[in-house]
């Protein structure tokens, strides 16, 4: 590493304006982070020294650069989850569209890596594969703005979901959304999206109308149905660009009720408790669409120190309390407890513990690698035996006793009216998303290594259970060992797409850091 003073006293009092060339070396001289930072980018591969600097000169001044071994920094780099995670050499908040443009470009210029950083509650571990380079953080480009009709708003790239939701609402609108009020609008949009109005209207991609993406070649594009892209980017976006704003569809809130019921069991009731769960509410996909239901498993001690508890919850739309026809039958299996809860669209989040203050909105320092599978339907005797090896191995002396497993069982119709051939989200048959989240405090290699052993040993004894041949997983919920096919579709059309549209947009594969689909 050569270390060049002149440059390096420049960088570390470096605006936008004053960036200046390197002239002489010093090898004695032990660099500041910021410095670093300027040295590991003025010596990318395919630069030469110092044109990073006079490139990026060239942003507006609103754009905010961190240095590493700063709060600021640490702060605008840290993620949700700790294993396989990325690492940036600087974090660059761009002010506006064109300055990511710009950084897109002089990433290419001088071939340095970078990647988007919008929530960061992504946490595949390809996403280890950065390890150097730039992060684009979205942060600043945050704001909806609804169309005088009514019909459309327009999301920035980097904006909160749960700074949607409440635009939204505050204007008696709303849409499909992520469930999970820390997360970006746009992660789980990407990867298809799931959210509470589904059954009603589609994932979240599917109310795109246009888009506007920066793409590999530092091409600031429009696009909508008419674009080879547009299906591409509704399910496997993360490949293909940095999304800087997309216009979707919104609705007039029609019902402003909801409701919940939450019944917690103990493991001895599993087979039964999922057996009802398919022949009351499931209904092979046919479940209400005001129904929506969900369970976690966890470890609560002073409720069962025996094994982990099951809570279960039935949420529906339209109402002040759930329908009893839907509570009965779970009621009747002699749950621990049943509470019930009341309130608007903004407070069902709440009750499942995902708001802004929820534990999994926090970035704790954790791992959290989930291993996600979707399934047509629960096999109550395959979850009894799930439930049996994630009892053993989150016992109270396991590293992994905090693990939650989640099973996500939301309203279809929405999403199956969608022609399947339409995005590049490839699993609308399925009904259920599952996904055990095997949490743990970072150790070592060898703890990594038995935590991604346990996840794929729950997730291997639901798939044995479905009778299937292959796997179907959610890309933004993947551990990151999943094959192509498994995150993208089985169809070898939809596998030669993509890899048709990689080679026309990103054939140097700059996008490839997040479940790389070609
Ligand atoms: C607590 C929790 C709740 C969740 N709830 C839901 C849910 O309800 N529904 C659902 O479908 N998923 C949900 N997820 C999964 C979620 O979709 C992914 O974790 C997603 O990657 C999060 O996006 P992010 O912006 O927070 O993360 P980030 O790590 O910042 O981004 C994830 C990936 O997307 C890329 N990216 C982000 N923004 C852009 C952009 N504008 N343009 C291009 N690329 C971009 C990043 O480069 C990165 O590769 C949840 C996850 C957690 C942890
Ligand atoms: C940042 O700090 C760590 C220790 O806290 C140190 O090992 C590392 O070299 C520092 N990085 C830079 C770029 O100074
Ligand atoms: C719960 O969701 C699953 C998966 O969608 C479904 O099979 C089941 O019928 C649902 N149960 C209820 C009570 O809604
Ligand atoms: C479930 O629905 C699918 C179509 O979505 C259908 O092909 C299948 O036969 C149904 N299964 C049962 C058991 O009704
Ligand atoms: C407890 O969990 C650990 C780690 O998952 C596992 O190795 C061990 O066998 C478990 N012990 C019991 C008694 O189940």
């Amino acid at each position: 590493m050569r270390w060049l003073r002149s440059t390096l006293l420049a960088a570390a009092t470096w605006s936008v304006a004053s960036a200046q060339l390197p002239e002489q070396e010093d090898p004695d001289f032990t660099p500041t982070p910021a410095e670093f930072a300027v040295d590991t980018l003025s010596h990318a591969p395919g630069c030469g020294i110092g044109d990073f600097w006079r490139l990026a000169k060239d942003l507006s001044s609103g754009t905010e650069i961190r240095y590493p071994n700063s709060t600021e920094f640490d702060q605008a780099v840290e993620r949700w989850s700790n294993v396989g995670a990325p690492s940036v050499t600087i974090s660059v908040a761009p002010a506006t569209e064109q300055d990511v443009v710009k950084l897109v470009r002089i990433a290419n210029n001088c071939n340095i890596p970078f990647l988007a950083y919008n929530g960061r509650h992504g946490a595949t571990t390809t996403l280890g594969q950065m390890t150097w380079g730039i992060s684009i953080d979205l942060k600043k480009l945050s704001g909806v703005t609804i169309a005088s009709n009514g019909q459309s708003a327009t999301v920035l790239g980097g904006t909160n979901s749960k700074v949607v939701i409440d635009h939204l609402w505050a204007n008696g609108k709303q849409t499909v959304t992520g469930t999970c009020e820390c997360v970006s609008y746009m992660g789980p949009a990407l990867g298809g999206g799931h959210g509470w109005l589904q059954g009603h209207h589609g994932l979240i991609a599917d109310q795109w109308i246009s888009a506007k993406i920066v793409t590999a070649d530092g091409q600031l594009r429009t696009i909508n149905s008419n674009s080879d892209l547009w299906w591409a980017v509704k399910g496997a976006g993360h490949n293909f660009g940095i999304v800087t704003s997309v216009t979707i569809k919104v609705y007039p809130v029609v019902k402003t009720n909801w409701a919940i019921t939450t019944l917690m069991y103990t493991g001895d009731k599993v087979e039964a408790l999922y057996q009802a769960a398919n022949d009351h509410l499931l209904q092979n996909g046919s479940q209400p669409v005001e129904i929506i239901n969900w369970s976690y498993w966890m470890n609560i001690p002073p409720i069962d120190p025996t094994g982990p508890v099951i809570e279960f919850y039935i949420i529906q739309e339209g109402v002040t309390a759930v329908d009893t026809a839907y509570t009965a039958p779970f009621i009747a299996l002699g749950p621990i407890s049943v509470t019930h809860n009341t309130g608007d669209y903004k407070a069902v989040s709440a009750w499942v513990g995902i708001s802004l203050d929820g534990p999994p909105c926090q970035k704790t320092g954790a791992a959290n690698p989930r291993f996600p599978l979707y399934l047509p339907q629960y096999n109550p005797s395959a979850m009894a035996d799930v439930y049996a090896a994630f009892k053993e191995g989150t016992n109270s002396s396991s590293p992994f006793a905090n693990s939650l497993f989640m099973f996500e069982g939301y309203s279809m119709q929405g999403v199956k009216a969608v022609n399947a051939a339409s995005a590049a989200f490839a699993f609308r048959q399925d009904n259920l998303l599952t996904a055990a989240l095997v949490q743990y405090t970072p150790g070592s290699a060898a703890l990594d290594a038995q935590a991604k052993a346990f996840g794929n040993q729950l997730r291997n004894i639901l798939h044995a259970g479905s009778g299937r041949t292959q796997k179907h997983t959610y890309v933004n919920y993947a551990y990151g060992d999943e094959s192509k096919q498994e995150l993208y579709g089985h169809e070898s059309w939809r596998t030669s797409r993509l890899l048709q549209l990689k080679n026309k947009y990103d054939v140097s594969r700059r996008f490839n850091f997040y479940n790389p689909a070609a």
